[in-house]
């Protein structure tokens, strides 16, 4: 072949190799030093392109992000001022089209592939990475375990009773969220209640693998489900599962504080086996009178004997309830007792503003 003829294909094939990595790099990021700015005071160098999640976590901004990044929490969000992509279908479920307009995003779903600006609310600079010990595993029903943390490095965390942290589950990396269930005042461990989901990867992990000594990481505290301190208002608690262990956390923040408004506490299972820290919500009603504990069971068995509450938590709820105007509620639970419940509290005539809850999706 003419020297020249091969020259022309060698020149012909570098162009195409060019055009193919300029594709690829409008495609999926561009390797190029680009800057994710945070809040117009943070600027992050960016080398290889990956999601603002990443970013931020890789840089110590702990976004929440229960679901590690799947998609499916819709946790994550941040505002995109500059640099925005269009809406993904992925997160559509999660962002409205007046967010979406203002630059809303899932960090998750965002990939930084040219310079960026985002708006992170100041809160979420005060989470961090924390590294932990397991210190007890306690069965509290035959699917509920009592997880007691010591806190390693840093050695002390505070959170607002309410709040919850995430797990990074050693091996898989996966990311779940879980309640802070204990007292805000010890600030050297910190206690979480774990139920076991069929085949759950997290709690599989938790409840048969992790032995005392074993090491993890958190991150925390997150979350706007927490004790409104300042307010006087009446509180309805209602909660099932293991959504008990926020509101066993805002429990013992009110015990410190001696119970200063009435407080009534219902909690929905389905049978007596199902019931936990009886006991404990049965001594703080003796001890203050404005407190009252409503378990009640919606299938109970002959053999459990039960003298208290039957029926679903609605149905408990509605008929033992007034008219609710001056209270507020803090809810726990899965998505359906709670979306459930809103719509008793609602008839009850307990203002949406005043009505705070954490879903457990
Ligand atoms: C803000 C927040 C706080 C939370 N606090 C707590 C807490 O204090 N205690 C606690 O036990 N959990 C809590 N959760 C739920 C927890 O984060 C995990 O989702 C749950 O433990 C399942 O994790 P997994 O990895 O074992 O299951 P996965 O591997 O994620 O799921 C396995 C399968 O089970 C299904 N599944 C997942 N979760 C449930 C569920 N709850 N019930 C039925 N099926 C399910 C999934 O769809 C999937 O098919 C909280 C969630 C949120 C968002
Ligand atoms: S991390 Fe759950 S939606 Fe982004």
């Amino acid at each position: 072949m003419e020297p020249i003829i091969v020259i022309s294909i060698l020149i012909g094939i570098l162009v195409l190799m060019s055009l193919l990595l300029v594709a690829a790099e409008s495609a999926f990021g561009s390797t190029g030093e680009k800057v994710l700015t945070v809040n117009d005071s943070l600027q992050i160098p960016i080398n290889e392109s990956d999601t603002a999640l990443n970013i931020l976590s890789k840089n110590q901004i702990y976004i929440p992000s229960a679901c590690g990044g799947k998609a499916t929490c819709g946790l994550c969000k941040v505002k995109v001022t500059d640099g925005a992509f269009d809406l993904k279908p992925t997160e559509e479920p999660f962002i409205g089209p007046k967010d979406a307009e203002a630059g809303v995003r899932l960090s998750c779903q965002t990939r930084v592939a040219q310079d960026t600006k985002i708006e992170i609310p100041q809160s979420l600079f005060g989470a961090k990475e924390y590294d932990v010990e397991l210190a007890a595993l306690e069965d509290l029903t035959y699917d509920i375990k009592l997880v007691r943390f010591k806190m390693v490095n840093p050695k002390t965390l505070d959170f607002h009773p309410g709040q919850y942290a995430q797990f990074i589950i050693p091996g898989v990396e996966a990311v779940r969220a879980y309640s802070f269930a204990g007292d805000a005042k010890v600030k050297d461990h910190v206690e979480f209640l774990v139920r076991l989901v069929n085949k759950g990867v997290a709690t599989t992990y938790i409840h048969e693998v992790m032995q005392p000594g074993d090491k993890m990481k958190i991150t925390g505290p997150y979350g706007d489900f927490y004790l409104r301190e300042e307010s006087d208002r009446d509180i309805v608690c209602i909660a099932g599962g293991s959504g008990k262990a926020p509101i066993r956390s805002i429990l013992y923040r009110l015990r410190d504080l001696n119970m200063p408004r009435k407080v009534r506490y219902f909690f929905g299972a389905k049978t007596k086996k199902d019931l936990y820290y009886t006991e404990e919500f049965d001594d703080l009603q003796k001890e203050f009178p404005n407190f009252e504990y409503i378990p009640a069971l919606s299938e109970p068995l002959p053999e459990d004997n039960w003298q208290g509450e039957t029926g679903l938590i609605t149905d408990v709820l509605d008929r033992m309830t007034g008219d609710l105007t001056g209270s507020e509620a803090y809810l726990c639970g899965s998505p359906g007792m709670i979306h459930a419940c809103i719509k008793v509290l609602n008839k009850h005539e307990l203002p949406r503003e005043h009505t705070y809850y954490d879903s457990f999706a």
